[in-house]
């Protein structure tokens, strides 16, 4: 029998101690012995709950219990989850997690003692929730360059901007019920202002090229600046805003990855990804692009990641699956060397000013009704040959990066 610990009894390690009781039979199936819940570590009580005689609030029992083989840390944050995962790979037990702000900022060092140790530090549900992404970059692509990774990895902003495209509603009411609904982070700066999206598309790098990719790298915007009228522009070109990460990786190793708000065409793969729903395009230089969608957030998707993991750490008990990345820093390029179209607002009309904005090569101008101001979509720039062009223009209400 393999024995099981939980760190964190919230929303995602009560998902997974439901899995392991709901799917029991299958996991014992698959694993080839019975994998139970031991213990669940949490400060908090929980009368009535199906694992209180599994409650344990000292870390202690954990790390000391020769008999629990796997722990799974579902606390989220950096303190105490980075002390006490670390511990637990020092004492020779697997891990899996679904923080990805502890894969982010400690992966590194956690992979490598995860070899030392001949166990395995597995991380699944840190990306994309419950779809399967992180197994699919070291397994069924391990023979690709991968090329590009352009993903909507963030439930939470995907739900608040599908709400206020499709049902007009207020940033703010859905952001309230994404959190009612489990979706958002502790903190939900991380999810609007993009942190969470970066750790992602950090993760995403790291695993694409082999190296560390430091997150701090990553030029990251939020969604907090998107309002009902970048809506009602977007719906006139048949367009929708997405919370979009992306990497870029150049055969001579080169590097580029952002966070932000990208305006997308309904020929856009990422244009149907909607509510909490992520979805991931990933090009491989021999495969082409392949494309991975499904629930990137909430109890049972994230779960089942993290179960999903624990199995594929029963299965080698034994023994390090070589995966993840090496303590090398990988490089990112500024952001200026990016390009894109820009979709502009200007205040005024557009007889007056377009002459001023020739310098954007406007390849499209849209108006709205009753409103003193137009928009432009500009000709594709490099990011710092727009700001340039664009410190010279007086009266830009809005900028929003396009696809090219
Ligand atoms: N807050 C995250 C999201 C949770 O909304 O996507 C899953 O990582």
């Amino acid at each position: 029998m393999m024995n099981v610990a939980i760190m964190g009894y919230g929303t995602i390690g009560s998902g997974v101690a439901e899995i392991l009781e709901k799917n029991k039979d299958t996991i014992a199936k698959t694993v080839g012995q019975e994998v139970a819940l031991k213990y669940v570590l949490d400060l908090r009580e929980f009368p009535g709950s199906p694992i209180e005689d599994k409650l344990i609030h000292d870390f202690s029992v954990v790390e000391q219990d020769q008999d629990v083989q796997i722990v799974v840390e579902t606390m989220g944050g950096l303190n105490p989850a980075y002390p006490f995962v670390k511990a637990c790979l020092l004492a020779g037990k697997h891990v899996a997690t679904s923080n990805k702000a502890l894969v982010a900022a400690h992966g590194t060092e956690l992979l490598e003692i995860a070899r030392e140790k001949e166990v395995n530090f597995f991380f699944e549900a840190s990306v994309g929730g419950g779809i399967p992404i992180i197994r699919p970059l070291y397994r069924c692509l391990m023979g690709e360059q991968i090329e590009e990774i352009t993903g909507v990895l963030n439930g939470t902003t995907n739900f608040i901007l599908t709400k206020m495209d499709k049902d007009g509603w207020s940033f703010d009411a859905a952001l309230k019920e994404a959190q009612h609904l489990g979706y958002a982070e502790r903190n939900p700066e991380a999810d609007v202002e993009g942190h969470d999206t970066c750790r992602k598309i950090a993760i995403l790098t790291a695993m694409a090229t082999g190296k560390e990719v430091n997150y701090e790298d990553i030029y990251t915007e939020g969604i907090t600046q998107i309002t009902d009228v970048d809506f009602l522009y977007a719906d006139k070109i048949g367009m929708s805003i997405k919370l979009v990460g992306a990497s870029r990786i150049a055969a001579d190793g080169m590097v580029s990855a952002y966070v932000v708000p990208l305006m997308i065409t309904k020929e856009h793969p990422l244009y149907m990804v909607s509510d909490v729903f992520n979805g991931i395009l990933v090009k491989g230089n021999m495969l082409g692009t392949s494309m991975y969608y499904g629930s990137g957030a909430g109890k049972l998707p994230t779960a089942s990641a993290v179960v999903a993991d624990i199995i594929d750490a029963a299965k080698h008990v034994s023994r390090n699956v070589k995966m993840g990345w090496t303590a090398q820093k990988q490089e990112i390029a500024p952001m200026g060397a990016n390009q894109f179209r820009y979709f502009i607002r200007v205040a005024g009309a557009p007889e007056e000013r377009i002459a001023e904005l020739m310098a954007f090569g406007p390849r499209e101008v849209i108006t709205l009704a009753k409103l003193d101001e137009f928009a432009i979509i500009s000709r594709p720039m490099l990011e710092a040959e727009f700001k340039e062009e664009a410190a010279k223009i007086d009266g830009i209400l809005k900028v929003i990066r396009t696809e090219l």
